[in-house]
Parts: C-alpha cells; structure tokens; sequence
C-alpha cells in the first residue's frame, strides 16, 4: 500500500534540481491549465467530520490512498493540500518568506500590535528571528541545563506516594515555570500562576477576534474580560520589571530579555526590539510555547506507564548515572535512553503534526495547482511513520534511536541500520520542530530538559495508570494546533530501591 502511494507521485511535476523549484507562484497559463493534485472527491462534510475527529489517522489514510500531494476540501472551510514528501515539506517551508506561503493562523490580537516572531514575515521576521537563535543556540544549553534539573526536581519531589496527579497540568506547569525563567530570568521569581493566567487570556482573545459580534462584546465590563485585563496586566508588569534591571549594563542574566537587552544596547537603541512594547509582545507570544512542551511530557509518561519494560530500563540508567544523588544539569550528557525516548516523543507524538500554512497566491507545487487561500499542511506526522526510514512506525521504540554495540549506548542520528544519501535528497527526514526560517528555536531545550526529567522522575517513581482503557491523547485540531483530551490522572508510587554500588 505505502510503495502504491509512493510511485501515484505526480505525473506533471517535471522535477529539477533541488527542491526549492518545486514550489513556486503559478503563471497566467498554468492557472488555467495545471491540474489540481488528487484527492477524494466532494465528501466535504464526512473531510471534515473525519479531520475533527483525528487528523493524523485521516492524513494517514488520505497519504496511503493519493500519494505525496492530496487536495481534500471541508464545507466553508475551503481546500486544504496535505504534502507528505519530505523534500517537498521543506521546499513549501523554504519559501514561506518570499510571502507564497502564510501561517495559517496568524495572532493578530488588538493587544499585541507589535507581533511577535510567529507573526511577522520578511524582514522584521529575520532580525527577530536572529536574535532568540542567538540566546538560545546549542552551545549556550550549559548555561540552562542546571537550572532545567532545579525545576524538575523541584515538581517531582512535590508529589507524593499514592495521590492523584493530574500529568498534563504537572507537565504544564513544569514547562511554564522553566519558560518563565528562560524569557524573564529566574532571579524575576516569577509565578505559574501569572502565566497560566495569561494562556487562558490569550485563548479567550483569539477566540473573540475570530467572531466580529464577540469583540464589540468584549468592551464590556464582563468579569471574564476583567479577568483578562488583569492577567495582562500582571504580566506586562512582570516583563517590564525585567526590562528595566537588563538596561543595568552591569547585569550579566543569560535570559532572554537580558540578550535582548544587550543586543539593543550593542546597536545604539536601534533593531527589531527598540521599543519595550516590542519587547513585551515577543515575550507574551513566547510563553504559549510551554504548551507543546507540556504535552510532549504528559504523552511521554502515558506512553512509559503502558510500556512498563521502557519504565525499567529509565529506571536503571537513572540509578547508574546518578547513583542515589539528585539530579544535575551536566548529567543529561549521560542519559541515552532517557534522550532516545524524547527522540522517539518527538518522533510519534509531536504535538503539531503539521506545519499550519496557507497559500497566498495560486501557487505551483510539484507540477499541481494550488488556488490561493487553501490551507497547505506539510504533515510531519505520517512523514515520521514512513516505513522507508521507521521501522514499525506506530510502535514506541526508543532502541531504534541507540547505538547499543559498545559499552555504553549513544543516541543515533537516525534509526539503526537506516541508510540516507544526505546529498541527494536533503537531511535526514525528521524535523520535530518544523523546517526552515521558521523552525522552533525553543526546541533546543526539549533534549535536555526530557531527559532530566524522565530520569528523575525513574529514579523516584514508578508510575501507575488511574482509569485503564484508550489512550487520553486523541489529536484533534480546533483552529490550529493539536489538542489532547484532559484531564488524564497518574498514581507516583515510591520505588523499591537501593543505590547501586
Ligand atoms: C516540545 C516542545 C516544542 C515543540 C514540539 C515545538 C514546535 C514548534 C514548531 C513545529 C514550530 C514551527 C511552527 C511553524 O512552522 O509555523 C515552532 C515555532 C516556534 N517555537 Fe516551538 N516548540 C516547542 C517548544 C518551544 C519552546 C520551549 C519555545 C520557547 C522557549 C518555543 C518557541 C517557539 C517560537 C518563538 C516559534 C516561532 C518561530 C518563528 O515563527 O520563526 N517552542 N515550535
């Protein structure tokens, strides 16, 4: 069935070198005659219904059914082209910035004028762009890594034998406390609380811009509005108070408003952040991003509970790494497998299975004909179960990360034995954090702090699960990313355990 869908590839695509040449804007000719890519005819309603219901599975079978390019389209919700060639997905990533291709959701909040980098294009994307991949590139993880082991202990040492934790919302506030601090900086003390606030906040606001009745409701003085005023507020404060200690030249915070900071003062007050509000709107936009984060972990240890062998093997590289004593950022160096199953998380259950993009003009991709304003979903999903590259694709398998042949195992690039000609067809396909211009610059920190937080809570816990049946995580997208049923409840029970000598 996959080999089927394979070689449906399309007929006109005329492939050059390289991929970029594969997505382009259509010409007067080719908007009358390109064909449009396959895809099952009418069934608007049952696309929909089945979209709502589980994205992934229905790409899955839309992938299996057409091949690498499929248009379907929804009722008043128009076309929506899923692209699953991984060359392809990046040439469509590539060119978002010459303006062809739009985020789908783009957050134009009355609150925010300024944007953000997930909002802006072009050039103010760039230079926003370069300074936060600056702050947060690899070689700087040293700095954080101490700080991510505070943060998890300080969450799993809270829990106690037998009670009943909710994951997702431990999850959530374990990524928000970290977020908090890698924005603002952990001397700010700043609480969940304020940021858990600000996410319902800025739910409530982007639901109100979509419908025009709601925002003339919103000017009234309803206590839901009050409560969103408040949680601005609270948070602009915060921001502010940490704007105002960074502009002190003698303050040395490797946060992200600190960086910021320097940078602006480096360039004479002038670049992509001169005004606070800039500051402000980046910031506020930023810590949204705890939520993949926190849904990544819960998915991991629900995942962990229903593989008890996985649990184990976690729980003996915790008690030989850290043989009894709390854990510290410098030992997520030492952690295979606990860094392998954050591979596989991101592999399996990455939490935007696709990448949210919309075509602003007729565009070209790969010989087919896309209408303007359709919704284009590079969809790393079924891209990250192809047999070509993962083996039993479906199955949670962090081994297929490890290199297991020498003493102590080492985390793979890509799975075992799996040959790529990195020369011919791009890097290796698999991008957790999307592509191009406008990949996570936050994924950075997901190694590190997963792998310190599997281990501690394996050297701590063993986890039991409260309800049995299906899984909670059911992907359904509602306007843009993915959610997942909540709430989802584990037991921590103490382990049995003795240092190893
Ligand atoms: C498991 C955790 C995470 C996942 C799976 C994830 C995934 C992604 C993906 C797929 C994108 C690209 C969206 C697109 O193409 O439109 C993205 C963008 C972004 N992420 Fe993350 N992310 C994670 C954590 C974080 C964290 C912790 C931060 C910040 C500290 C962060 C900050 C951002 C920002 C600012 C962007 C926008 C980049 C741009 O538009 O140029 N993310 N993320």
């Amino acid at each position: 069935m996959e080999e089927q869908a394979s070689k449906r590839s399309c007929p006109f695509s005329g492939r050059v070198d390289g991929d970029a040449e594969r997505v382009r804007r259509a010409t007067g000719t080719e908007r009358r005659t390109l064909p449009l890519p396959p895809g099952p005819k009418g069934r608007r309603l049952r696309n929909l219904i089945a979209k709502f219901r589980d994205y992934p599975g229905f790409a899955h079978e839309l992938y299996r059914e057409y091949g690498d390019v499929v248009l379907y389209r929804m009722t008043w919700l128009g076309e929506c082209c899923l692209i699953f060639d991984p060359g392809l997905m990046r040439a469509v990533l590539d060119v978002e910035q010459k303006e062809l291709i739009r985020q789908q959701i783009s957050v134009d909040l009355a609150r925010l004028r300024h944007g953000g980098m997930n909002t802006l294009y072009g050039e103010p994307h760039e230079a926003r762009v370069a300074i936060v991949r600056d702050a947060f590139s690899a070689d700087r993880m040293y700095l954080f890594t101490d700080h991510m082991a505070e943060c998890v202990r300080a969450r799993v040492e809270s829990w106690r034998d037998g009670q009943r934790i909710d994951v997702l919302d431990e999850m959530l506030r374990l990524c928000l406390g970290f977020v908090l601090d890698v924005l603002l900086g952990k001397d700010m003390e700043a609480d969940v609380g304020v940021a858990l606030e600000l996410r319902r906040a800025l739910k409530t606001e982007w639901i109100v811009e979509q419908v025009p009745l709601l925002r003339r409701v919103r000017r009234l003085p309803l206590p839901i509005a009050r409560r969103g005023d408040r949680a601005f507020e609270t948070t602009d404060d915060l921001i502010y108070r940490a704007i105002e200690r960074s502009e002190n030249a003698s303050y040395q915070g490797h946060d992200l408003v600190s960086h910021i900071v320097r940078r602006r003062r480096e360039s004479g007050g002038r670049g992509p952040y001169a005004s606070n509000e800039a500051i402000r709107d980046e910031l506020i936009l930023s810590l949204n991003s705890a939520g993949p984060a926190a849904h990544l972990f819960a998915c991991g240890i629900e995942h962990l509970a229903r593989r008890p062998s996985a649990g184990r093997r976690l729980a003996a590289e915790a008690d030989a790494v850290l043989a009894g004593r709390p854990v510290r950022g410098a030992d997520a160096d030492h952690l295979p497998y606990a860094t392998a199953t954050v591979k596989e998380l991101l592999r399996l259950r990455m939490i935007g299975q696709v990448a949210w993009k919309r075509a602003a003009d007729d565009l070209v991709v790969d010989g087919y004909l896309i209408p303007r304003g359709s919704l284009v979903h590079p969809c790393f999903g079924v891209l990250h179960r192809r047999p070509e590259w993962y083996e039993a694709g479906e199955e949670f398998r962090p081994e297929r990360w490890l290199d297991e042949s020498g003493p102590v195992p080492t985390v793979l690039e890509r799975p075992q034995g799996v040959e790529h000609d990195s020369t011919s067809s791009g890097p290796f396909p698999y991008h957790p954090f999307s592509y191009g211009s406008r990949e996570c610059p936050g994924g950075v920190f997901m190694f590190p702090l997963g792998a310190l937080l599997l281990a501690t809570i394996a050297q701590r816990w063993t986890l039991e699960r409260v309800a049995d049946g299906e899984s909670p995580f059911i992907f359904r997208p509602i306007g843009g990313p993915m959610r997942v049923q909540k709430p989802y409840y584990m037991m921590p029970r103490a382990r049995d355990w003795t240092a190893p000598t």
